[in-house]
């Protein structure tokens, strides 16, 4: 005979439930949007590509980086100058300042991501001390492109599981390290015929999540006609169990996530050619000519669709634990203003009463 409390023998063999709800944790939108993101400002040193990305100031002042009238935050490649040879075109490349741990979910309304030829887009995230602790890419696409594509980066000994539940059935590679395949990463393509490109703008563009779980990794893609009411709205929590089958998966069983991922920080960048977008077996797959003479160099309205209008992203935490890391390095620009006026009012208050 059993003991009576054998059921709870039975729940303790049973694999902890990994929680799917999450809490709002970080929103970047609206006239703010770029308040707590780094501008590279500097040369694309990190994939070759053809581009300055400014820095903060430059990138405000010439119009690359701003929110619109509808309060969409635009990033831009330069559409209205002409360079000269050798010149590199200048566009945008900004990393959070938060880093964001495993138990985290990030939520991206995009309307229209860039593409055309030469142009290699993409929303993703990393650790700092890249490949150590993994590279997420959430949308990716090059050129002209039929659609976008997801996938990981990581140090040798992750891949991509084929016990992974998810609805795209088209796999590109599954070997993330960085040392397979000239870094390809685990690639899976967003069976979405209206996930880059002219069609994603005319679709209205949709919305990623991305849930960076302790059992695995997993994105949904969803276009604005398919938006779960879940997802509408400010949402000050969500739960992925209701989300459905996600479009990728990376489940922990081939790639353990607390192994090959440390905490990400989330990246927007435009490069021109480079590693990717340039390498020859790719550019001629969808479009003619010279990458950096005939594109980056010829006329500047080959940029004119060269954008990501983002309507917000959002961060998402495990309840009860500590998600959002700000790393050290003092306190954010806006707190050292605050802490300047302080100063500045203080110093003239001291000022009349030494003249008193
Ligand atoms: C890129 O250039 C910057 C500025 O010169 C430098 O700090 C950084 O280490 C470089 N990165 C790489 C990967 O070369
Ligand atoms: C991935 O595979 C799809 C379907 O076979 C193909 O159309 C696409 O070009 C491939 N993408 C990459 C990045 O290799
Ligand atoms: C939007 O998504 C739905 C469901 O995946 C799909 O049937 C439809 O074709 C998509 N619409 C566009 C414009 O791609
Ligand atoms: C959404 O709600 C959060 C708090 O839950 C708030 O901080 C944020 O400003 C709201 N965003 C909008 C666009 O209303
Ligand atoms: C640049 O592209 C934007 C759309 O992104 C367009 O409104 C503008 O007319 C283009 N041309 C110039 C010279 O800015």
């Amino acid at each position: 005979m059993f003991p009576s409390t054998c059921a709870v023998c039975v729940s303790l063999l049973l694999p902890a439930a990994v929680l799917a709800q999450y809490n709002l944790v970080k929103e970047y939108s609206g006239e703010t949007f770029f308040d707590g993101w780094s501008f590279y400002g500097n040369r694309d040193n990190l994939t070759n590509g053809n581009v300055n990305f400014l820095d903060d100031t430059d990138a405000f002042h010439n119009n690359l980086a701003f929110v619109n009238d509808a309060g969409n935050a635009i990033m831009k490649v330069d559409n209205s100058s002409t360079l000269k040879f050798n010149q590199n075109r200048n566009s945008i490349r900004i990393s959070s300042s938060d880093q964001f741990t495993v138990g985290s979910v990030w939520v991206a309304d995009i309307l229209h991501v860039p593409y055309g030829c030469s142009v290699w887009g993409a929303f993703w995230s990393s650790a700092p001390a890249w490949p150590l602790g993994g590279e997420i890419d959430t949308f990716e696409a090059v050129n002209q492109d039929a659609r976008g594509h997801m996938g990981l980066h990581t140090n040798p000994g992750c891949t991509h599981s084929s016990n992974a539940v998810q609805s795209s059935t088209l796999i590109n590679s599954t070997d993330c390290s960085i040392q397979a395949n000239s870094n390809q990463g685990c690639i899976i393509t967003n069976p979405d015929p209206a996930s880059y490109g002219e069609a994603f703008a005319k679709a209205g563009g949709g919305v990623y999540v991305t849930e960076f779980a302790i059992d695995g990794i997993s994105i949904w893609f969803f276009n604005r006609t398919d938006l779960p009411s879940s997802l509408q709205g400010n949402v000050s929590s969500i739960d992925t169990s209701t989300l459905g089958i996600p479009v990728a998966n990376w489940p922990a069983d081939d790639c353990s996530v607390n192994e090959f991922f440390q905490p990400q920080e989330l990246v927007f960048d435009i490069t021109l050619c480079g590693d990717y977008a340039g390498a020859a077996s790719v550019f001629y797959q969808t479009c003619t000519g010279v990458c950096y003479n005939d594109w980056v160099l010829g006329d500047p309205s080959n940029y004119d669709t060269a954008y990501f209008e983002v309507s917000y992203v959002r961060v998402y935490g495990q309840p009860g634990e500590l998600t959002v890391i700000q790393p050290s390095g003092g306190p954010r620009s806006a707190e050292v203003r605050s802490f300047g006026t302080l100063m500045l009012a203080l110093g003239s208050l001291f000022a009349m009463f030494w003249t008193l």
